[in-house]
């Protein structure tokens, strides 16, 4: 499994604001899609092209396209749906599966409670999107259950992300590799990154006042 933790500088200022504590809605959605689209460019440098033929003003000529079919975007419910914005405006035709899943904060075990998944998705590069990877349970459970719909190739793309997550994703999916915006310090007791974002469902749907 490859981590690709960004370095690009402008992904580096965008996370640094969104762990302002006193962050309007709108501008945590905002930056997480800003963020979402900065990663998603990272995390298809590699698709595979082939050459076919174009129609263009000058003649016919052979030029590159993608080989295969558009990617599906994962957003694991509620809070991937924060990056699907983002990451559309590098794919837009791109097709868009969902997994439901909420973190029981006692347990910290996800619990799932809808899917909704391309029936191609053996032929397409699934993207899972989350801002967060903290236990990592969220992350391997979707991933789990891509492939037991078949999905082959797949990526995976946080804001945040702790240690302890990724590790936990390397030894359940050592094929996946991440996109990580930020990877930061630890978990706290509670499960919680830190320094983290908080709550970032709770940020984006505004559910916290
Ligand atoms: C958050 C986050 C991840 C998960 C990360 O979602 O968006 O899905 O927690 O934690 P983990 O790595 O320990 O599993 P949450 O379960 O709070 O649900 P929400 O998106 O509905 O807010
Ligand atoms: N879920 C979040 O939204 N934030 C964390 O830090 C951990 C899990």
């Amino acid at each position: 499994m490859a981590v690709f933790a960004s370095n690009h500088p402008l992904v580096k200022h965008k996370v640094s604001l969104l762990r302002e504590d006193s962050i309007s809605v709108k501008s945590f959605r905002e930056l997480a899609n800003e963020i979402a689209t900065l990663l998603t460019v990272e995390a298809t440098s590699n698709i595979a092209l082939k050459n076919a033929p174009i129609s263009c003003w000058s003649g016919n000529i052979s030029a590159p396209i993608m080989a295969d079919k558009n990617p599906t975007l994962v957003p694991i419910l509620r809070a991937g749906l924060g990056m699907l914005d983002g990451a559309l405006n590098v794919i837009p035709c791109a097709k868009i599966s969902v997994v439901g899943l909420k973190r029981n904060e006692e347990t910290l075990e996800p619990e799932g409670y809808y899917q909704n998944i391309v029936s191609d998705i053996a032929e397409r590069k699934a993207m899972v999107i989350d801002p967060m990877l903290a236990t990592g349970g969220s992350a391997i459970a979707a991933i789990d259950l891509l492939k037991e719909s078949g999905a082959k190739d797949i990526v995976a793309l946080f804001l945040v992300a702790a240690p302890e997550g990724i590790e936990a994703m390397q030894q359940a999916h050592p094929d996946v590799d991440l996109y990580i915006a930020a990877v930061d310090q630890k978990l706290n007791e509670k499960g919680y990154i830190l320094p983290g974002l908080g709550d970032a469902g709770d940020k984006l749907f505004g559910t916290i006042v």
